[in-house]
């Protein structure tokens, strides 16, 4: 049999209240609300996407809250999420399923990718661009009117449940020529743009992410703006939510702000010394050496 000769597979319906669908959905429906500090409209675009049947690409530099994002928009639209991390050696295998021994049998296993093709779900691929274009391409099918995903090893060809969307993230700075996104792949898609938050969001992302008061908060916030600021002067990234996050989480945990800023800020952003420095010059502005953070100066 050829794959154009095999029945399209419709699930609908009764997969909602099999058992199947209850384990996969215990299994990855998200068991707590995320913490996600919303920037602008974005939540309110993922929901149309979502009803209109329209795969995302979200981008944006490192730690600036592209995953948060997606789980905090796969509870509130109570989805399961499914997430692949994409690498050069990820075959379109490793996404669609693979037949595998379980016992004496050769048995079919549904990959990620087509889990969430027939128990519907977020399907979340990130760092998209480090998968080769043949992984790519099996997308094609499911991101345009078809939303069809093919099998060839099962000769099936499912076509996707009403619950199922395509995600996918990207770093627009870090890939190389070679590694772009197919214009017949990105043209698939529409796009939420991420970017470091402004000083007040930032405030709200830290002091909701590590407990701290809201003058720790926005200093850090602060200290981060100034440091992004060197971006492009030796730079080559600004400081993210994240690690302006940790240097949060060790100030909460009575390590000194600049002790923490320089274990969780300076040395993870650059190897170069004199960086380094300038970046230290910058959270010696907002706290003096040693000082802790209740305000407590050295003597
Ligand atoms: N809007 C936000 N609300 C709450 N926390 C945030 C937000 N943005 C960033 N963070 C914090 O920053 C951390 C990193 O965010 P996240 O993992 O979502 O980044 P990312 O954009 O997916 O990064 P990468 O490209 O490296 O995967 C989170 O764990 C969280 O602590
Ligand atoms: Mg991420």
């Amino acid at each position: 049999m050829k794959l154009h000769e095999v029945v399209v597979v419709d699930f609908f319906g009764d997969y909602k209240e099999s058992e199947l669908m209850k384990d996969i959905c215990s299994r990855f429906k998200l068991k707590r609300k995320p913490n996600y500090i919303s920037a602008s409209n974005e939540e309110e675009l993922f929901r149309h996407a979502f009803e209109g049947n329209i795969p995302v690409i979200l981008k944006g530099p490192t730690g600036c809250g592209k995953t948060r994002f997606v789980e905090h928009m796969a509870y509130t639209l109570d989805l399961p999420l499914i997430t692949v991390s994409c690498h050069e050696d990820l075959t379109a295998g490793d996404l669609v399923g693979r037949y595998i021994f379980k016992g004496n049998e050769t048995v079919w296993e549904d990959g990620p990718m087509t889990l969430a093709v027939r128990h519907g779900g977020i399907c979340y691929l990130d760092e998209i661009v480090e998968a080769r274009n043949d992984t790519t391409v099996i997308i094609h099918s499911l991101t345009d009117d078809r939303r069809l995903l093919y099998i060839d090893k099962t000769r099936e060809v499912l076509r996707a449940h009403r619950d199922f969307m395509m995600v996918m993230s990207y770093n627009p700075g870090y890939q190389n020529v070679m590694k772009e996104l197919k214009h017949s792949t990105r043209q698939r898609f529409m796009s939420l743009v991420f970017d470091h938050p402004g000083v007040g969001i930032e405030q709200r992302i830290i002091s909701s992410e590590t407990g701290l008061d809201d003058e720790m908060s926005l200093k850090l916030a602060r200290m981060g703006e100034k440091i992004r600021n060197l971006k492009g002067f030796g730079l080559t990234e600004g400081v993210s939510s994240r690690l302006l996050v940790y240097a949060g989480r060790l100030i909460k945990s009575g390590i000194s702000p600049s002790e923490a800023c320089r274990v969780a800020a300076a040395q993870s952003l650059t190897d170069d010394v004199h960086m380094v420095e300038s970046i230290l010059d910058i959270v010696r502005l907002f706290w003096v050496d040693g000082e802790c953070a209740s305000g407590v100066k050295p003597e």
